[in-house]
């Protein structure tokens, strides 16, 4: 019998085969996928050696996994970057910039002439500003560049009070917004459980807010205290972020994206599909959250600014 023909796999290339670029592929392979993945790194004995322990886990997946050279990279539908300096213990992903800047430039210029409907998830930090200045660099519309953003802190923030509620994080909405970094914020007041306002529920009345917020802000810290770097969070995330488009299953989450009203990239909810980034929707904030956001904005745009 002929072989049905193949539908054409999403092309995902994954920029940096470190600890978090190795990890996010292989979150995709484990949620099954359909991508085709392109492992690229300067480094190509690693990525080889990925590759060929990688693949080893695709006998229970339909994606595959190959090594590519940066050429490919750019002619692929999703371009992962996750290259760049990791923190040391106790420094903070903005300190990161000089460094991850001088590395995005060298990565985006290596990797030219970019597909101009390919989409750039940017996932080294600091991601927002990252995102700004990929953005710049590489001339895409801006919703066609976007980044994990605090999707990652949101995911911290809802196993725990899952855990608080005993209720299926799945069901919890309560999002980290503005920036994956210091500056982040819990929108508490927009909190809700299936429709019922999170701050209503008995359970979070012997909660110190403030407590938790820094608790889930200081997360990746103690993780990076401890073993050096985090990876299975975000790999998590970025799988779920690369089924969003994949599938083009509509999914709302705190990315950073570019938001006209501030002029610059910030973690905000938005809807993301095949298409990139659909559109962003305003959580109502109350006062003091509206002023957190306009802090992480003006942290982020006081960076930024210096870059071009
Ligand atoms: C994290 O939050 C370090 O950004 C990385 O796990």
């Amino acid at each position: 019998m002929k072989p049905l023909p193949q539908s054409p796999l999403t092309k995902l290339a994954i920029i940096g085969a470190g600890s978090v670029g190795s990890t996010i592929a292989h979150s995709c392979i484990m949620r099954r996928l359909p991508v085709q993945i392109l492992l690229n790194d300067i480094d190509q004995k690693r990525v080889e050696g990925e590759v060929l322990d990688l693949s080893d886990g695709t006998f229970l997946s339909n994606t595959t996994v190959t090594a590519a050279q940066p050429q490919e990279v750019g002619q692929c539908d999703i371009i992962v970057i996750t290259a760049g300096a990791k923190q040391r213990p106790g420094e903070s992903r903005a300190a990161l910039i000089e460094r991850n800047y001088q590395i995005m430039k060298s990565v985006l210029d290596g990797i030219k002439p970019i597909r101009s409907d390919a989409q750039l998830l940017v996932v080294a930090n600091p991601v927002e500003i990252l995102c700004h200045l990929a953005q710049k660099l590489s001339g895409l519309p801006h919703n066609q560049v976007f980044g994990s953003g605090t999707v990652l802190d949101s995911a911290r923030l809802r196993v725990e009070l899952a855990d608080t509620l005993h209720v299926n994080e799945a069901s919890i909405h309560c999002y980290v917004l503005g920036e994956h970094g210091d500056n982040q914020f819990v929108a508490w007041s927009a909190g809700h459980v299936g429709g019922t306002p999170l701050l209503g529920f008995d359970e979070m009345k012997n909660i110190d807010l403030a407590q938790k917020s820094q608790a889930v802000a200081r997360k990746a810290y103690e993780i990076i205290d401890r073993k050096g770097s985090t990876y299975y969070g975000i790999g998590a995330c970025v799988s779920l972020l690369v089924e969003t488009v994949v599938c083009n299953t509509l999914r709302l989450l705190p990315i950073s994206c570019y938001d006209p009203k501030f002029s610059t990239y910030v973690s905000t909810p938005a809807v993301l599909g095949a298409r990139g980034v659909l559109r962003q929707v305003d959580l109502p904030l109350n006062q003091e959250e509206s002023q957190a956001m306009d802090k992480a904005v003006a942290s982020i745009k006081a960076i930024t600014q210096k870059y071009h």
